[in-house]
């Protein structure tokens, strides 16, 4: 059985595509079988790995792709690229949003995902993880309701986890269908030196909006972050001595405490 995850939260640039790609890479460091499904036309956390591994010779849409699978033009096996032994992704496309259309009337549109792969998951992966966009659309209702859990990155910054309650409300609401749970709240970009009384104050306002479920790893703020994503490049063959990459380590660490190893 596999534990999948949408990390997902309806506010731009909260760490959710960075902590997808990386807490994965981290996981199949730790010898998890994981399947990473970026459902963002952004392309973000497809673009997190090198453009070979989609059979292209830089970015760009790689053929078979999330999109595909959705519309069920393409089976999950075809949909499937090997980033490496351990790690394997589904793709997205920059018109994503087109063959979100192309489903939009199907019955059961927010069911697609889940038919498609779980049991392929299921039979050949310990975690998946899905990046979401930053709103509560289609693909974002696709991921709850194909996840056993949701986790929500957020940055300790003022308003940046504005958008939680709406989020929880919708989760809540997915949850009596399918019984999807909250797994928390992980602090990304976090700037040791601006410690002080407003992060403080932040993150315990976070805490008491989740009903202070907060995973006790923090990603702190790392610029080889930033130069692995633009390198196309595993945070774990850029930078495998960077914070970033001790990080998300502990991050996978104590997911695998809480989900099993
Ligand atoms: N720990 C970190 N340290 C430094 N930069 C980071 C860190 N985490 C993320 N970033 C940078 O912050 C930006 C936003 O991150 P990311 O794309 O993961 O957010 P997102 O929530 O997926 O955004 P969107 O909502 O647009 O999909 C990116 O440029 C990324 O490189
Ligand atoms: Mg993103």
């Amino acid at each position: 059985m596999a534990k999948i995850f949408a990390i997902a939260l309806n506010k731009g640039g909260v760490g959710k595509s960075t902590t997808a790609a990386y807490l994965g890479a981290a996981l199949a460091r730790q010898g998890k079988k994981v399947l990473l499904i970026d459902l963002d036309s952004q392309r973000n956390c497809t673009d997190c790995f090198p453009p070979e591994i989609y059979g292209l010779e830089e970015t760009g849409n790689p053929e078979n792709h999330v999109g595909k699978l959705l519309t069920g033009a393409i089976t999950v096996t075809k949909a499937v690229h090997q980033a490496n032994d351990q790690l394997d992704i589904i793709p997205s496309h920059k018109d994503l949003l087109e063959y979100e259309e192309a489903i939009a009337n199907k019955p059961r549109r927010e069911d697609l995902l889940r038919k498609a792969i779980r049991s392929y998951a299921d039979e050949n992966y310990d975690y998946v993880l899905i990046d979401t966009p930053p709103h509560l659309g289609l693909a974002t209702y696709n991921a709850l309701y194909t996840a056993d859990y949701y986790l929500v990155p957020v940055t300790a910054e003022y308003f940046s986890y504005d958008g939680i309650d709406a989020l929880i409300r919708k989760a809540n609401a997915v949850t009596e269908d399918t019984g999807l749970e909250f797994a928390g709240v992980v602090l990304t970009r976090y700037n040791e030196k601006e410690r002080g009384k407003a992060l403080q104050a932040i993150a315990s306002a976070i805490k008491e909006e989740t009903y202070y479920k907060t995973f006790k790893t923090y990603i702190r703020k790392n610029a080889k972050i930033v130069e692995a994503q633009i390198e196309h490049l595993d945070l774990f063959t850029y930078a495998p001595e960077s914070a970033a990459a001790e990080d998300y380590t502990n991050l996978a660490l104590e997911l695998m405490d809480r989900y099993g190893r």
